[in-house]
């Protein structure tokens, strides 16, 4: 256990936790991880049957609503309901629903791209809307949104993403400096590669270097290159709140990439292109020995 789990700044355990997007991926992880602590779940997705499948991993009391982050209207009532359920204060609001489209901005779907911002910050700004007043009123807890390594850089075929990823990362520190002098505190994640659905999820329309002909072979490719676990991305976040981070990244790849965006901010993606091409390689010659 590390110390500031004894000596938290920001208390979560026994808490109850909001989480959206906890049918799979990160969002279930770190509902299991919370559940392990002894927190009430209220959770939240589009996908029913996904959200059954964590409620019956976590063994906490937990409530779950499936519902699309994009509609205000369901996540306000929702609020109100968790608040009304809610068999201890709230510690943790975990706006963290996503989707992504790989196209390229030239060539790519408009309407891909709106399911994309609308989702990833649409969703949050509509998750902090909604529960904010709970947690000003009770003057504690925290209010955590998942941005990426995408919201620190730019990638080609990833426009969209990316600008909502900035996009969360910007609301979420305007958040944090209005929360100046309250009781209630806001951070951004900043995953690198996990190896969850999210690839498997996305809308692809064609790859930036003209790799992958498939969702299916860029699915694959992700899924040896993503390097952290859901499991250990939910510990890196719970201890990372716990502690009071205004900015938890996740694996060492999201540090590669927080330090070149600083380092070389407008040359980044040379590096980072000859590195993708050094694990491509690698991944190939991993295939060709079988
Ligand atoms: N996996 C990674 O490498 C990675 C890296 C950086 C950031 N992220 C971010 O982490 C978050 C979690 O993603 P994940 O990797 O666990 O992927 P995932 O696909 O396993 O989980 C995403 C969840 O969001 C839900 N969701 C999607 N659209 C929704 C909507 N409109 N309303 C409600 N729920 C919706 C999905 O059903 C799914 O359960 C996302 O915001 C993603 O952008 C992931």
């Amino acid at each position: 256990m590390s110390s500031a789990a004894k000596t938290p700044k920001v208390p979560l355990a026994g808490r109850t936790a909001v989480i959206t997007g906890a049918a799979s991926g990160i969002g279930r992880a770190v509902a299991i991880r919370l559940a392990g602590m002894g927190c009430p779940l209220a959770l939240a997705d589009h996908n029913g049957e996904g959200l059954e499948e964590t409620a019956d991993l976590v063994g906490v009391p937990v409530t779950i609503k499936q519902l699309d982050v994009r509609d205000r209207g369901a996540m306000m009532a929702w609020a109100a309901e968790v608040a009304e359920w809610a068999p201890a204060p709230i510690g943790l609001v975990f706006n963290n629903a996503g989707v992504t489209a790989i196209q390229s901005i030239a060539e790519g779907s408009p309407e891909d791209d709106e399911w994309v911002t609308e989702i990833n910050f649409g969703g949050v700004v509509n998750g902090v809307r909604a529960f904010l007043p709970i947690l000003l009123e009770q003057n504690s807890g925290a209010i955590v949104n998942t941005s990426s390594v995408f919201g620190l850089v730019g990638m080609p075929n990833q426009s969209a993403y990316c600008a909502s990823k900035f996009a969360v990362r910007g609301y979420t520190d305007s958040l944090r400096q209005e929360l100046r002098g309250t009781g209630v505190s806001a951070a951004n994640v900043h995953p690198g590669g996990i190896k969850t659905d999210i690839v498997a999820n996305a809308r692809f329309h064609s790859d930036p270097r003209g790799r992958y002909e498939t969702k299916d072979e860029m699915t694959a490719s992700f899924a040896e290159m993503a390097q952290t676990t859901p499991e250990r991305a939910a510990e890196v976040i719970v201890d990372g709140v716990e502690r009071g981070r205004a900015r938890i990244l996740i694996g060492a790849d999201a540090r590669v990439f927080d330090i070149l965006a600083r380092v070389t901010p407008s040359r980044y993606y040379d590096v980072l292109e000859r590195g993708q091409a050094l694990i491509e390689r690698a991944q190939d010659r991993r295939r060709a020995r079988g």
